[in-house]
């Protein structure tokens, strides 16, 4: 099964097709970054008229990539047949800004009913879940399982249980900021620029030590409403960290390049740990066989330290997307629907965008 995957929930334009829902064909993803760069923050007016804009190069591209390798078309023309190859659209329907989304679904909804292929609805933190297994040589999902996924990017920041392909339910989650959005908000507040997670991942490196400032990342206290049933335990709080930040600014500010090393490595580390030590919680127990993890701060080099060190000491593979599917991409949309997940048939085609959509959901 041929997928064409379409994807607008934030600030990137992504297309791709997959075959079978492993084998990349094609991924295109134009990035919004500069566009919001002078805001240092996603503003949603700039990013769907700009979804608008772009939408239909991004698609066609994916099928130029797709099928016609290498060129010889036309940049504007697709080789004749090429849209027979696609058996199916998928888009994803949330969560994101609505109105990214809407840009991306009546795009695919047009396309769907104009080609008369079916429309398939994603879930866009479970499509996350999914990009770990879109590398070669990454396990296949049916044999992997029961997994523990994170999924850590600008927007979220949850631990979900998947017991087996395409069932997912969330035992943890930040309860206000993501972890992406914890590293943006201290890059603005240290003038490092936008986005802040690759240059605090950079600057860290430079760092004498990681413990120069004790930044608080503490647990929820059980009884916090905002919990919804979830064990506190295995859920963080990212708002507080980002105050105490300027406060240490403000109160003992960075003499030179060296002490703001220092501070970064601090406050990632705080980040890194408050997320590591959730996953090596949520793994007691040994439920688990893996643990998954995508989303942009999923780049991150610390990160990727510490989840090796916890799925080793909790003796549980750790699978990690390839950089390219970390960030927001269509291959991981079209990708999950190949594996027969998501919203299908009639139903798919009254689909709303839903921005505040959860996984499992
Ligand atoms: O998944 P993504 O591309 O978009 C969504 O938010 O859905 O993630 C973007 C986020 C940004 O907050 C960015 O600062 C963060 O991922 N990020 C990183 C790194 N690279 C990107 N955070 C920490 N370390 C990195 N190397
Ligand atoms: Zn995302």
């Amino acid at each position: 099964m041929v997928v064409l995957g379409i994807e607008t929930s934030c600030d990137e334009t992504a297309a791709a097709v997959v075959e079978d829902g492993r084998s990349v064909l094609s991924s295109v993803v134009y990035s919004q970054v500069p566009l919001h760069q002078p805001y240092g923050g996603v503003v949603p007016e700039i990013a769907s008229r700009s979804h608008v804009e772009k939408i239909g190069g991004v698609v066609r591209e994916a099928l130029r990539e797709a099928f016609a390798p290498g060129g010889g078309v036309a940049d504007t023309e697709l080789a004749p047949g090429v849209w027979d190859r696609v058996d199916a659209v998928a888009v994803t329907y949330g969560p994101g800004l609505a109105s990214s989304l809407i840009v991306g679904l009546s795009a695919a909804k047009g396309l769907a009913l104009s080609l008369g292929k079916p429309l398939i609805g994603i879930n866009h933190i479970e499509a996350h879940v999914h990009s770990v297994f879109l590398t070669p040589g990454a396990p296949d999902p049916r044999e992997t399982g029961p997994l523990l996924a994170l999924v850590v990017s600008g927007g979220h920041s949850c631990w979900i249980d998947v017991p087996e392909p395409g069932t997912y339910r969330i035992i943890g989650q930040t309860l206000d900021d993501a972890a992406g959005e914890a590293f943006d908000k201290a890059a603005k507040l240290l003038g490092l620029g936008y986005p802040g997670g690759p240059v605090i991942d950079r600057v860290a490196r430079q760092a004498a030590r990681r413990d120069a400032v004790a930044f608080p990342t503490g647990s929820p206290r059980t009884g916090n409403r905002g919990l919804g049933g979830l064990r506190a335990e295995l859920c963080v709080s990212f708002s507080g960290l980002k105050t105490s930040l300027m406060y240490h600014l403000r109160d003992q500010p960075p003499q030179d390049e060296g002490q703001v090393a220092e501070i970064v490595a601090a406050y990632q580390e705080a980040i890194v740990g408050a997320l590591a030590g959730r996953c090596e919680r949520a793994l007691r127990g040994g439920r688990y066989r893996a643990l998954a993890v995508g989303g942009g701060v999923s780049l991150n080099r610390r990160l990727r330290e510490r989840l090796a060190q916890v799925a080793s000491g909790a003796g549980v593979r750790l699978l990690l997307a390839e950089p390219r599917f970390c960030g927001d991409n269509a291959a991981m949309i079209a990708g999950l629907a190949g594996m027969g997940g998501g919203v299908r048939g009639e139903a798919a085609l009254r689909l709303d965008v839903v921005p505040a959509l959860e996984a499992g959901e």
